[in-house]
């Protein structure tokens, strides 16, 4: 006998429990989530629907979805988009999935003097993946020149697609780089960068859905997670205007470690603050005059 037709709250109830006996972490919000893109609206305006009986077009996509999460793709990628700040990006395969604390990192670079200046600060970020850093700051900047630059040729074809979804490709340039020491000496004003941090030892044992589905190069910071810093700090120095600021995101052990390297290539004003949850999260300094 065929299967009775069920409602979209049912569905979303069949998910949850079948995402919760794959282990799945969140499977309520993860199949609400799913429910919502399909029926092109915020989780929280699902309630409208909950009564609908959705056609089988539907059901099968939302079917897809939850196979695709239940063998451990992130629900990012199956969404395909995911907001960060004030924009909503594609993320897939090519880069990292921007995560909620890296918003903070960008209101450091925000509520900063060289952000504040007059004219057109040069403000460049490292390792920009989907240019969630980078293109944020194009958008709540009164001015500047915005240049995002990554080692990965695929992170930068998602990040052009992204301003071009954003509507910001005429305002910020990408570029592939190792670091940033292209720049003339003393010329950046602010230089952010959320680079990978992990060591490699750790990102061997997290979680599958980030280890076997994020690219390893948007993750693996070297032995002791600190490797890009290093070079990324010499580079600093070198193309930092006097008074440029750096913002960097770091790993939540790495404050101390961070602290010293800061003060130790000569910057001033360094300081490691803490993201909401109350872990050390960023390390910022600015280039001695
Ligand atoms: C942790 S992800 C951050 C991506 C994005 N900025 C964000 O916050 O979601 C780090 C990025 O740095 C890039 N990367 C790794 N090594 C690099 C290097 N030596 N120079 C430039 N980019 C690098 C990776 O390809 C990746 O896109």
């Amino acid at each position: 006998m065929a299967e009775a037709p069920k409602k979209l709250s049912e569905l979303i109830a069949l998910s949850d429990a079948f995402l919760a006996r794959c282990k799945i972490p969140n499977p309520r919000v993860v199949s609400e989530l799913l429910a919502a893109r399909l029926f092109k609206c915020g989780r929280l305006d699902l309630y409208r629907y909950a009564d609908t009986v959705p056609d089988t077009r539907v059901v099968d996509a939302l079917r897809r979805g939850v196979q695709r999460v239940a063998k451990g793709e992130p629900v990012q990628y199956v969404l395909g988009q995911w907001d960060f700040r004030k924009l909503t990006l594609k993320v897939d395969r090519r880069a990292l999935i921007p995560r909620p604390e890296t918003e903070q990192l960008v209101d450091l670079v925000l509520k900063s003097a060289q952000a504040k200046q007059a004219g057109k600060p040069l403000v460049v970020d490292v390792g920009t993946g989907t240019g969630c850093i980078i293109l944020s700051l194009a958008s709540e900047m009164r001015d500047g020149v915005f240049v995002g630059l990554d080692l990965s040729p695929d992170a930068l074809s998602l990040a052009r697609e992204n301003a071009a979804l954003t509507g910001l490709e005429g305002r910020v340039m990408f570029a592939e780089s190792d670091g940033c020491g292209e720049f003339d000496p003393a010329s950046v004003d602010v230089l952010v960068s959320n680079p990978p941090y992990i060591p490699s030892h750790v990102v061997d044992g997290l979680e599958p859905h980030i280890r076997d589905h994020e690219p390893r190069m948007a993750l693996d910071g070297g032995a002791d997670g600190l490797d890009i810093y290093r070079s990324l700090l010499l580079d600093a120095v070198m193309v930092l205007k006097p008074g440029g600021g750096v913002f960097l995101e770091i790993g939540d052990e790495q404050g101390p470690a961070m602290r010293e390297m800061l003060e130790e290539y000569g910057f001033a004003d360094v300081s490691v603050i803490r993201d909401y949850s109350g872990k050390d999260r960023f390390a910022v300094g600015t280039q001695s005059v």
